[in-house]
């Protein structure tokens, strides 16, 4: 008589900053949620870095985008990534590969990530062609420098944006007037 085993869901983690989620990064999520069961889109609590948007608005903004996705989960790690994927359960880190301009750290990090966790292993997944040289750095730079970044990232952002750039300058009006 044989026994039927349930299959064990294949859970993949896409870790980064996200500040904030680009084009190309719903490009690589939605890659990833075709090829894993459950892809967990995991935003570093980074205390030393100044972000724009703060975790729990990035957390927000990724899980508004995805809301129709049942496999695209989100959430903030903080320490080893590996230790967040082995919590997680994950068999998978998936990272998007730009350029060869990303290759050297990706290298570094997909190594070092075996050395410490051999079981899990990184997948490179390259973005479409239209995102290749998108970055949230070069994002936040044009716009704030008054270009408009439609269609590279998705309209909820743009809006967050400008939003974020409405409450910046009420801050420093404020601030001047003071
Ligand atoms: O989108 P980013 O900023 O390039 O993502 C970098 C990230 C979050 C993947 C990396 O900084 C990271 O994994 N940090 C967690 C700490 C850690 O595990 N460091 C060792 C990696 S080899």
């Amino acid at each position: 008589m044989s026994t039927t085993q349930p299959t064990p869901s294949r859970v993949a983690v896409y870790p980064g900053t996200f500040d904030p989620l680009t084009n190309g990064h719903v490009d690589i999520i939605q890659r990833g949620s075709h090829l894993f069961d459950e892809i967990v889109v995991a935003v570093l609590v980074n205390a030393e870095k100044a972000p724009l948007f703060s975790v729990d608005e990035r957390v927000a903004i990724i899980q508004d985008v995805f809301a129709e996705r049942p496999n695209v989960q989100v959430d903030t790690f903080d320490g080893l990534l590996v230790d967040y994927a082995r919590r997680k359960r994950a068999t998978a880190i998936v990272r998007g590969l730009r350029a060869v301009s990303d290759f050297e750290y990706e290298f570094q990090m997909a190594l070092m990530n075996r050395r410490l966790e051999a079981e899990i292993e990184t997948v490179f997944m390259m973005p479409a062609e239209q995102y290749t040289y998108i970055s949230s750095r070069l994002i936040k730079e044009v716009f704030m420098l008054g270009a408009p970044v439609s269609g590279l990232v998705p309209p909820l952002v743009e809006d967050r944006l400008h939003a974020k750039q409405a409450s910046l300058r009420h801050g420093l009006a404020h601030s001047r007037k003071a």
